[in-house]
């Protein structure tokens, strides 16, 4: 009997999945859950065939270098890659996967709950309960910004940000979306294409950041860009914290040009720019997007499903490619 894959868990995972994990693979947990550093990742992967790795875990260039030969893929429980280096991974032949589409429906949903709780005032609201500080209804308390009818911009229209889009429409708001390239119209529908992110940013009442990080979408909501938006616009960011110049939001927010703020992730999470937590006008999540109970285990399911294909000689069906 050949030996089953020797698969290196980098942080738990939902039950379930670690269930169906063992059931095929020789598994190492990480039973007290630890964020591993980049030294202990290299030292963890040793003697094993696979890793299933988080976008907590440190996968730089100089990781990849490092992990052992015996390592051929790396299946990420995220659509996000950016905690990996590609290139250097492939060029020391390790396959690298992700898990697109099955996020999709939970971020929108959590941009959704962003973008009302930043323009109602939940976290004010919920702080009035709570303190027990709420003594008599007003026709002027905690009066906040219309959602219905606005326009939604939104800054990437992959799959979550036409998954936002769809939702929006249900609050009847104008969506407008900039892309790298315009959709097809059987995904645009009645969105209106920008071709510059300055020319969406003009029309945003509400803006919501979709787009992947990288190179071109680093600090793209800086001091310049705020500008351009409507005064008391309110920002969604569920994508990646590096895409805003944090210190330039706040500056906004406290200002008023921007009248609040529905945040998901964070610049250097799960560190937090101790300023946001200051301001009322933030509403602050743990990075949650895709945090159901049913999204996490069909990640795992597909973190497993690439590994499966993979060690069966077969295509992967959620790889990731090198840049070139
Ligand atoms: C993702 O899937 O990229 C989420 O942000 C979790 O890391």
């Amino acid at each position: 009997m050949t030996s089953r894959p020797r698969l290196l868990l980098g942080r738990r995972l939902p039950p379930r999945v670690e269930a169906r994990a063992s059931e095929r693979y020789a598994v190492t947990h990480n039973e007290n859950d630890h964020v591993h550093s980049e030294a202990s990742l290299i030292e963890a992967a040793e003697g094993h065939d696979a890793l299933l790795c988080c976008a907590t875990e440190p996968l730089s260039a100089n990781v990849i270098a490092k992990l052992p030969s015996s390592l051929r893929i790396i299946a990420t429980f995220s659509v996000g890659f950016e905690h990996i280096a590609i290139d250097a991974a492939h060029e020391r032949g390790i396959t690298v996967t992700n898990t697109p589409d099955v996020v999709t429906n939970a971020t929108a949903d959590v941009a959704m709950l962003c973008m009302l709780a930043a323009a109602r005032r939940g976290f004010e609201a919920d702080q009035l309960v709570r303190a027990q500080a709420w003594d008599k209804w007003s026709s002027t308390m905690l009066l906040g910004t219309h959602v219905t009818s606005k326009r939604l911009g939104i800054y990437g229209m992959g799959r979550i940000g036409r998954a936002i889009a769809q939702r929006a429409r249900g609050f009847q708001m104008d969506i407008h979306y900039y892309n790298r390239s315009r959709l097809e119209p059987d995904l645009e529908l009645d969105a209106t294409y920008h071709e510059s992110p300055e020319s969406l940013l003009k029309v945003s009442d509400f803006l919501s950041l979709n787009a992947p990080s990288s190179a071109e979408t680093h600090q793209f909501l800086n001091r310049e860009r705020l500008a351009y938006l409507p005064d008391g616009a309110i920002i969604i960011n569920t994508a990646r914290g590096n895409l805003v110049d944090d210190d330039a939001l706040i500056k906004a927010l406290r200002s008023g040009k921007i009248a609040a703020a529905g945040l998901d992730v964070y610049d250097g999470e799960p560190a937090v720019n101790p300023d946001y937590l200051e301001l009322p006008n933030t509403f602050l999540l743990p990075h949650l997007g895709s945090a159901t109970h049913e999204t996490r285990d069909e990640m795992g399911y597909m973190c497993l499903d690439n590994l499966d294909a993979f060690f069966a000689g077969h295509p992967c069906p959620n790889l990731v490619a090198p840049s070139s």
